[in-house]
């Protein structure tokens, strides 16, 4: 495995490849990550992971300068898992200038749910992408479901700019209690810890009672989020869409959404000053 930290190296060392498969992340590498890389490394001829804490895609107030850097301990568990090149690019080396250009993502899909309580992520997200796949040149680049509007914006996006990336959705992975993996689970107290699990077992209770035939999403979305709040969570949002567009389904829609596994129910959640995320397919 090596590490490449300019552009210029990169194009040069991918040159000799026609096939990279790539995985963006921030780092502080856990088994979702590498399940990802895994995945990639029979999709192409050379696995690409990019490490770089983008951002452009926090907002003023949130954890930029204390998201977690472990870079030794990535690099080591990324070279287990296969992974050819680590793009590990500075800010200056990315950003070189201030990044006047960006993607706007269409309001439908951007401005709703993440994008609803965090205005700008999806700006911040697809203009970072849009640049690692102009510095990678992928011909496939692996995505989690655990970040499902994230997987589906940046879908949107490659094939509107009919970018030649074939874009996958790797399964989340989870503790073995349920909670899914994700960076911010270190921000957790051993307290909070135990209590984070409710978020997925929420999400299940939901999918149980769509596919049981429940058709008034609003008041199980409610009494979800209101479940949540006794518990000392403070939701931002609980709720049932579908698949293809995120959007909510009509009434006459919901039983035959069901029947084609149409529907996702997504939710995310603070605890304490932990903001966590979760989504199960219906
Ligand atoms: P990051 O949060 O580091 O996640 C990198 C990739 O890992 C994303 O595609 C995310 O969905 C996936 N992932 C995270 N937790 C997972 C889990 N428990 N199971 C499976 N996959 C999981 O997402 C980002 O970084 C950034 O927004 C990025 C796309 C890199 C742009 O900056």
């Amino acid at each position: 495995m090596i590490i490449i930290r300019t552009i210029a190296e990169l194009r040069d060392h991918l040159d000799h490849f026609k096939h990279p498969a790539f995985v963006p992340t921030m780092g502080n590498l856990h088994d979702g990550h590498l399940a990802l890389v895994r995945q990639a490394k029979p999709l192409g001829d050379v696995v690409v992971v990019s490490i770089f804490v983008n951002r452009l895609q926090f907002l003023p107030h949130e954890d930029f300068d204390t998201y977690p850097r472990t870079w030794e301990a990535d690099c080591e568990a990324l070279d287990a898992a296969g992974c050819d090149v680590v793009f590990a690019p500075s800010e200056k080396e990315l950003y070189p200038e201030p990044q006047g250009f960006t993607i706007q993502p269409p309001s439908e899909i951007a401005n709703i749910l993440e994008g609803h309580f965090r205005p700008g992520f999806f700006v911040g997200v697809c203009t970072v992408v849009m640049k690692l796949f102009a510095c990678v040149g992928p011909r496939v680049a692996l995505f989690g479901k655990k970040d499902y509007q994230q997987l589906l914006v940046i879908k949107r996006m490659v094939r509107q700019f009919a970018l030649p990336i074939e874009v996958i959705g790797g399964t989340t992975l989870r503790a073995a209690d349920g909670l899914a993996l994700s960076s911010r689970n270190n921000y957790l107290n051993p307290s909070q810890r135990l209590e984070a699990v409710q978020l997925s077992q929420t999400l299940q209770s939901i999918a149980q009672a769509v596919r049981a035939g429940s058709t008034d999403l609003e008041s199980l979305e409610q009494q979800a989020m209101d479940d949540l709040a006794h518990r000392g969570w403070q939701p931002d949002y609980l709720t049932v869409r579908r698949r293809s567009n995120l959007q909510a389904p009509t009434p006459d829609q919901i039983t035959p959404l069901v029947m084609h596994t149409g529907l996702v129910v997504l939710g995310a959640a603070k605890l304490g000053s932990t903001r966590l995320i979760d989504n199960l397919e219906i």
